[in-house]
């Protein structure tokens, strides 16, 4: 008898979507690369033909696909199967490939090799947009291109957190005749941030009044499509509290999407964790990890002083499933640092910053590690035309 709770072939297909072949700019899904699906007692068999056995994208494709699998309710193992397409199959996933190129029809300005991160949580207050500007400011210390959503529409807090307050400007896209808004660009260490927020676009909060009736899945949708981000390794999302249709619209607009939840060290975290579960099954976006914010404030003398209460982000990640990626503790450095628009993970030695700092490298080196482009799906691409080439070309 089928297992009503448990996931299904179709929910392990569902959460492949938002696997990318960058190359290819599409997901494994469409592009015929998912051969099956089962799913066992807990184990979910996945069977993936690649271009080439012997292709670069293998380790990439294999995190990702592992990755989100795991957060499927009841799934307790993956095991990939690897194969390798048919002629046919790979004429039928370039043709695919090609026709997708030619009609430009990836929904969005973002890059389908930019890792994106929803920074969301069970409940406000929590320091989202603080952690989000800070893990931006080390990823972009750490020479990577990154970008950052500011999804809270009305309640914007990204620009004076980052110290960008210059007006966004619209411009006209020659090509499409579609507005192009260029992101702002916020200076950290030799890296930089592209920033994009309503506080960018609005005159002021009273101005903010008169945008209220545009729909909030609509603006983000408008953020994602006419914006023009250019390449990034990362793309961090400030979610705002709440959720509901915004991370909808995200799941859907980025299937690539992956969810990082914020939370004290507060235990009651039974209700936050339900919640967080739902959002994520409900939007098929993977928790890859929970970040600890607000732990023990620790003194000069060295004394711990846990004002948030203790243990609240390993219990959430035991509840869900997902590891605790780090925990940042209190320390009024990060509410200044935020103030003066200069993210306390740059320059600072204090707690804050070492816990920051730690969690960037955990991101980069195990999380979320940046895509890595140049594999075998483009060298795929340049033997087909040479084949087609060679038949075309008289003898
Ligand atoms: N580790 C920390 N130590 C000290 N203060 C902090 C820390 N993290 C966040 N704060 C402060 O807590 C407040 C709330 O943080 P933040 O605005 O980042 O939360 P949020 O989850 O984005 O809130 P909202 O749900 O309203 O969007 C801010 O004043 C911020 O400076
Ligand atoms: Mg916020």
């Amino acid at each position: 008898m089928p297992d009503n709770t448990g996931s299904t072939p179709q929910d392990v297909i569902s959460i492949l979507r938002g696997v990318m072949d960058p190359e290819l700019n599409d997901n494994i899904v469409d592009l015929g690369m998912v051969r099956s699906a089962e799913v066992e007692d807990g184990e979910a068999v996945i069977t993936i033909a690649l271009t080439t056995a012997g292709c670069p994208l293998r380790a990439t494709i294999k995190r990702d696909v592992q990755h989100r699998v795991e957060t499927l309710p009841d799934i307790t193992s993956v095991t990939l199967r690897w194969d390798e397409l048919t002629a046919d199959e790979k004429a039928r996933t370039m043709e695919r490939a090609r026709a997708k190129a030619r009609d430009d029809a990836r929904p969005t300005r973002v890059p389908t090799s930019t890792r994106v991160l929803a920074i969301a949580s069970g409940k406000g207050g929590v320091g989202k947009s603080s952690v989000t500007v800070n893990l931006a400011a080390g990823l972009a210390a750490k020479g990577h291109t990154v970008g950052v959503l500011d999804a809270d529409i009305w309640g914007f807090s990204v620009p004076r957190m980052l110290g960008v307050s210059e007006r966004l400007e619209a411009e006209r896209d020659v090509e499409t005749d579609r507005p192009v808004i260029r992101p702002e660009k916020a200076l950290v260490g030799d890296g930089e941030i592209q920033v994009v927020s309503m506080g960018l676009l609005v005159e002021s909060e009273d101005s903010a009044l008169m945008w209220r009736g545009l729909m909030l899945a609509k603006a983000v949708e408008q953020f994602l499509n006419d914006v023009a981000w250019g390449d990034m390794d990362y793309l961090l999302v400030d979610m705002p509290p709440g959720t509901g249709d915004v991370q909808m619209a995200l799941a859907r607009l980025l299937p690539q999407a992956e969810m990082i939840v914020i939370t004290t060290p507060a235990l009651g975290a039974q209700k936050v964790a339900s919640r967080v579960a739902d959002m994520a099954r409900r939007s098929h976006m993977p928790v890859v990890g929970v970040i600890e914010n607000m732990g023990a404030f620790v003194a000069p003398d060295g004394a711990s002083y846990p004002l948030f209460g203790q243990g609240g982000g390993q219990r959430l990640s035991d509840e869900i499933g997902a590891p605790l990626i780090g925990s940042i503790p209190l320390e009024p450095a990060v509410g200044a640092g935020g103030d003066e628009g200069v993210p306390v993970a740059l320059g600072s030695d204090g707690p804050a910053s070492i816990a920051i700092r730690g969690i960037v490298e955990r991101l980069v080196d195990e999380i979320s590690p940046p895509t890595d482009i140049g594999g075998c799906s483009a060298r795929m691409l340049a033997a087909i035309d040479d084949a087609l080439g060679a038949l075309d070309r008289p003898r």
